[in-house]
């Protein structure tokens, strides 16, 4: 007893310094100069644009007096202060944005969007209201959160402000660039949950408002007469609720982001796939229902997104589609068909529902969040129940590898909960007296079993995390499990023979 107790400790001392080696090598442990001088490239190149595009009526006085003209001069000293601030910025709060080239450019193209909507407004005498600042704000909120969209808004709405300005004159600018700026604080806040279409012209009406608000405060307070800008600033609101209910699918495709919108089209249960597995696998079926209640109760006791881990239950064994009948959960009265098979070949057909879900998932076109979670909610860990008859049968020239999941391991919380919701779920149906004692000792033993074979280092997800997922996890199995009730003159849960369940043969699969 002292000595597995000696084992099992030394086990958990080697899955923390193995968490812990992984948060080393994932941080950055040397400065690339390569890298950094590309990034710092992107970032002259962004900063160089937006000042020709302030500046484009200017080109003609040529790059020498471009630059010592008072104030093209300031509009670029301002920018490079904007520039140093945002990405100081970024690199605290974004460090994956700022890391990577490619994203820094779609973040600067998306910047520039709005300024050189301004200028050429300021240039042909058009409205200032045309500037679709709320819907860049709306985008940048949604793919890299609400506190970079709204330090992107200020900077931005500054950088318009001064797009719109003519010479001599300054009060456009500073009467436009605010309402604008109030407006997309609307979207901002409203990008974080969108559960309906209709919600997108809710914040429509709401921008519409706010601008309404700022466009004539700032009108009387410069001491002006009231301009038809206002009824502008109007239009600008609802054009760009109806403009983004019209684009959002395609700004998800463009971008690879989600709205709670597609989630919850996909919680659906009549979705086509989930009405195959319904039909053709109903035991996988109801199994992610279940891991679906496991792992939304799960997200949410630890702030992971409930929503992507409930959708993600509900598809993760869609793979399961193309041979169900191997599957223990679908398994008639005929028995197992893996009996007459060998255990390597029945470890080769288990382990391909991972990636036969994945590839149906991509020509589903399911969100790329869903496609991960279906191809690492296995990790690599080990068929143990193929890979010991194989050991039973050929001795020790068995590879333990041959019968892993191919991986990769989960790496979001979200992923990580499902892995664990799955396992416990498909064991606890063995379980022939399932009391609340019992079920706690049950799911620390499965959760510790994923944790010390390694299952867990690549996520996010922290000790204090992994308590919190296990409680939950007791309390949806303690309310299923008491739910079932024997009726009178049929055997209670403890008195069934425990006989020895089909799932335990390839579970969890
Ligand atoms: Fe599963
Ligand atoms: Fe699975």
């Amino acid at each position: 007893m002292a000595k597995r107790t000696r084992e099992t400790s030394r086990r958990l001392q080697a899955a923390t310094s193995r968490k812990k080696a992984v948060a080393t090598t994932q941080a950055p442990r040397r400065i690339d100069i390569d890298r950094g001088l590309a990034r710092a490239l992107v970032g002259l190149a962004i900063i160089t644009a937006h000042f020709l595009v302030i500046h484009m009526d200017d080109l003609q006085l040529g790059p020498a007096r471009l630059l010592t003209e008072g104030r093209p001069l300031g509009t670029l000293v301002l920018l490079l202060a904007i520039a140093v601030f945002l990405g100081v910025y970024l690199r605290v709060q974004r460090p994956k944005l700022i890391g990577s080239r490619s994203r820094l450019a779609v973040f600067g193209t998306l910047c520039i969007i709005p300024v050189l909507v301004a200028r050429i407004c300021a240039l042909s005498g058009a409205s200032p209201y045309l500037v679709p600042l709320g819907a860049i704000v709306f985008i940048i909120a949604l793919c890299y959160g609400t506190s970079v969209a709204a330090t992107t808004g200020f900077v931005v709405a500054l950088l318009t402000g001064l797009a719109l300005r003519q010479p001599g004159e300054t009060a456009t600018a500073a009467t436009a660039a605010l309402p604008l700026f109030g407006g997309a604080m609307a979207w901002m806040f409203g990008a974080r949950r969108i559960r309906k279409r209709l919600w997108l012209f809710k914040i429509g009406f709401i921008a519409a408002a706010i601008q309404l608000w700022l466009a004539i405060g700032g009108e009387l307070a410069l001491g002006q007469e009231l301009t038809r800008q206002g009824v502008w600033a109007v239009v600008n609101g609802i054009i760009t609720g109806a403009l983004l209910t019209a684009v959002l699918p395609i700004i998800e495709y463009m971008f690879n982001v989600n709205t709670e919108i597609s989630l919850l089209e996909l919680s659906d249960l009549n979705q086509p796939l989930m009405r195959q597995l319904g039909l053709h696998a109903p035991g996988t079926y109801h199994h992610s229902l279940v891991v679906g209640s496991l792992a939304e109760t799960a997200a949410e006791a630890v702030g992971a997104d409930p929503l992507i881990a409930r959708v993600g239950s509900y598809f993760h064994d869609i793979g399961k589609l193309q041979k169900p009948d191997y599957f223990s959960e679908n398994e008639g009265t005929q028995g197992s068909r893996h009996d007459a098979l060998s255990p390597s070949m029945s470890a080769l057909i288990i382990g391909a529902h991972v990636k036969d879900g994945a590839e149906m998932a991509e020509e589903q076109n399911l969100p790329p969040a869903i496609v991960d979670i279906i191809e690492q909610h296995h990790g690599t860990s080990l068929m143990e129940f193929f890979y010991h008859r194989s050991k039973s049968e050929n001795g020790d020239a068995v590879h333990e590898e041959s019968f892993r999941y191919p991986g990769p391991k989960p790496r979001t919380q979200e992923a990580a909960i499902i892995m664990l919701a799955d396992t416990v779920e498909a064991a606890s149906r063995t379980l022939p007296d399932p009391s609340p004692a019992r079920l706690e000792a049950f799911v620390h033993k499965l959760s510790m079993g994923r944790l010390l074979d390694g299952q867990l280092d690549d996520c996010p997800l922290t000790f204090a995390d992994l308590t919190r997922i296990q409680q939950s996890f007791v309390r949806v199995l303690t309310a299923i499990f008491h739910s079932r009730v024997a009726y009178p003159g049929t055997p209670g849960p403890a008195e069934r023979s425990p006989k020895q369940p089909a799932e335990e043969r390839t579970a969890p699969v």
